[in-house]
């Protein structure tokens, strides 16, 4: 069959006037460039059976129609320029076209003529849609701030009659008309916070026929810096002059806040999440603060305060004392406490071990490093300890305070009365610092004892007097006396009233210590010549 009886045919069927097949086609139709569409046809099953079809086509720019398909019988035509690109069924007669182009866009009429010369007219509008393509999230701001900044997505595609979805991981996103908004192809965050677009988040872009989607998107909102929190260690309040200081910060912030540190409201300038301070000096006391700043934000936020007092530890003390003799109730002791580094916040003082006390004679100054004794005691001598004491530590020193006096209480002891047999001590005893010199005297008459022992041997009748011990302080200059009568007496006669029992234990007693006496004497002896 040639082109020619095409013609013809049309223009019996135009001439036979047509049923309307309204069913038979949908009223429009849509493809994707570049792909294939089907027109369903529909033939009713009433029909006893198609003796020809044909399919015509006109558009805008086309306006006469122009064939694309004539079947009769068995015999198929395609029109040039549909070569290639046409699929009749020949069963449903269902005709498909493709890959389309965008001059495939147009009405199409469907004519058949049944076998019983029943002629069956349709149109369908087919509409050619761009394909989804290319499908990507553009975004501004750049650098969104948490809160202040209206984030703006919009989805961009190449493609024809699109809409757009929004989908916030595996959930569509939901528009709640103030925080989130959808505007055609965007997507509207208003006061966005960090975590509204960590996603991951796409758009899906689509047709009547087709979607696409944008690869995943994500974006960092910034915030902060907030939560500033700092730590110092050691934690002490009070740091010994010279030791070390470590000072840390942390900061929630995106991005990474700048630690900045301040020292009484002093930038430091150091900077970083570590403060290491070593070799601590008084003028670092104060009050440290770790300043977060965020450079986006363009936000401060500074930490707790932290104080700190460096104080120099107390060493060297030294108690200094009177440089001469001290005598009792002629001297005045002056004691001075002083430390050769550091600063005592309080002075305590000890004596023997308990709190000094004070009295109208013992007067602490002032500050009380200093004790003065008016008219030192003897009960004043001992041993003195200075505590000089602060934040970081104590630091004391002791001395000992010496105090001359005396001689006091000066006495002999000894006895009043023996016998010639008998050996006589007599002891001078005096309370005296430093110790006396002693001066012995019989009668008025001076011995040659210097110590504080006097010891006669054998005595006989002229021992009986009185005896004289005279005790001297060198450093005092002072001298007492005490005196001592002895009476010697003959053999015997201090034991007259003793009974006979008594003497013999008595004669006993002696026989067996001259026994003894004798029993070493020759040995002795013995021992000399030999
Ligand atoms: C046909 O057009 C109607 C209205 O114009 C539309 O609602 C429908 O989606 C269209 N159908 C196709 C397949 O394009
Ligand atoms: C579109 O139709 C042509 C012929 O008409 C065929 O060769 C091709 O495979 C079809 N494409 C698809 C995707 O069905
Ligand atoms: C024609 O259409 C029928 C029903 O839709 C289908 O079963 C058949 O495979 C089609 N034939 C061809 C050649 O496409
Ligand atoms: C996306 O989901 C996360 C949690 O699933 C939510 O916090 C965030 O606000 C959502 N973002 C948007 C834009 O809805
Ligand atoms: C954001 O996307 C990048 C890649 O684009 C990915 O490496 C990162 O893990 C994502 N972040 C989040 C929080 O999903
Ligand atoms: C302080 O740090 C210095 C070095 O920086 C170190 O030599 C010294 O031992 C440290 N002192 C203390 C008390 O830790
Ligand atoms: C440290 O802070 C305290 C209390 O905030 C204040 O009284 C003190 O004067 C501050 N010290 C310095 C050295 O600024
Ligand atoms: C913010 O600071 C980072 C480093 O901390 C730097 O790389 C970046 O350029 C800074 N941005 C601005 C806007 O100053
Ligand atoms: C954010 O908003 C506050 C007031 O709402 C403003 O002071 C600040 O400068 C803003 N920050 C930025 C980075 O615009
Ligand atoms: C006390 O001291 C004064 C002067 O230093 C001196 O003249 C006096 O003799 C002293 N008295 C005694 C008991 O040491
Ligand atoms: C002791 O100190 C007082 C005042 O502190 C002073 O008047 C006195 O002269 C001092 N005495 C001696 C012996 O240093
Ligand atoms: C010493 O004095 C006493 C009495 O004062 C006297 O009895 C005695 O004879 C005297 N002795 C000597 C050796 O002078």
């Amino acid at each position: 069959m040639d082109f020619y009886n095409f013609r013809l045919l049309l223009l019996i069927l135009t001439a036979i006037g047509c049923r309307s097949g309204d069913s038979l086609l949908p009223p429009n139709i849509s493809g994707v460039i570049g792909r294939n569409v089907t027109f369903p046809t529909a033939l009713p099953a009433s029909i006893s059976g198609v003796a020809s079809l044909s399919w015509t086509f006109k558009s805008p720019t086309q306006p006469q129609p122009s064939p694309v398909y004539t079947r009769l019988n068995d015999n198929e035509k395609v029109a040039s320029g549909y070569v290639g690109r046409i699929l009749c069924n020949k069963t449903t007669f269902a005709l498909q076209l493709g890959p389309l182009t965008s001059m495939d866009g147009g009405t199409y009429s469907l004519s058949v003529i049944t076998l019983d010369m029943v002629t069956l007219t349709a149109e369908t509008i087919l509409e050619v849609l761009e394909a989804v393509a290319d499908v990507k999230v553009i975004y501004s701001p750049r650098e969104p701030v948490e809160i202040n900044s209206t984030v703006v997505l919009t989805c961009v595609a190449q493609g024809s009659s699109l809409s757009y979805n929004w989908m916030n991981g595996s959930a569509p996103v939901v528009a709640d008309g103030q925080h989130v908004t959808l505007n055609r192809s965007q997507l509207i965050i208003s006061s966005v916070f960090r975590g509204d677009l960590l996603g991951p988040i796409y758009c899906i872009a689509q047709n009547k026929l087709e979607s696409a989607r944008s690869p995943v998107f994500n974006l960092t909102v910034s915030y902060g810096p907030e939560k500033v929190a700092m730590t110092r260690v050691p934690t002490d309040e009070v740091l010994k002059k010279g030791s070390n200081m470590t000072l840390s910060c942390t900061a929630q912030s995106s991005p990474v806040a700048d630690l900045l540190w301040l020292l009484n409201g002093v930038l430091l300038p150091m900077k970083g999440s570590t403060l290491y301070l070593s070799g601590l000096t008084e003028e670092q006391s104060g009050n440290y603060t770790c300043m977060a700043y965020n450079n986006i934000t363009r936000r401060y936020t500074v930490s707790q305060v932290t104080t700190v007092s460096i104080i120099e530890a107390i060493s060297g003390t030294n108690i200094n004392g009177p440089a001469s003799l001290l005598i009792a109730g002629n001297s005045t002791a002056n004691l001075t406490c002083k430390a050769l580094a550091g600063k005592a916040d309080r002075v305590v003082w000890f004596k023997d071990g308990k709190s000094l006390e004070t009295t109208p004679r013992v007067i602490l100054n002032g500050d009380k490093s200093t004790v003065s004794i008016l008219e030192v005691q003897k009960e004043d001598a001992g041993k003195y300890s200075c505590h000089l004491i602060n934040s970081v530590n104590t630091d004391i020193d002791n001395y000992v305070m010496v105090i001359n006096y005396g001689p006091e209480n000066v006495k002999i002891t000894g006895v009043k009365q023996v016998e010639v047999v008998d050996t006589v001590v007599m002891t001078c005893l005096a309370a005296s610092v430093p110790a006396p010199t002693y001066v012995w005297k019989f009668n008025g008459t001076v011995l040659d004892t210097t110590t504080a022992e006097y010891k006669i041997n054998k005595p006989d009748y002229r021992n009986s007097g009185i005896y004289t011990c005279e005790a001297y302080n060198p450093i005092t200059g002072l001298t007492n006396i005490a005196t001592h009568s002895l009476l010697v007496k003959g053999e015997g006669e201090l034991h007259d009233q003793l009974s006979d029992g008594a003497i013999a234990a008595i004669v006993i007693t002696v026989l067996i210590i001259l026994a003894v006496i004798i029993a070493f004497i020759i040995h002795k002896k013995r021992k000399v010549t030999e």
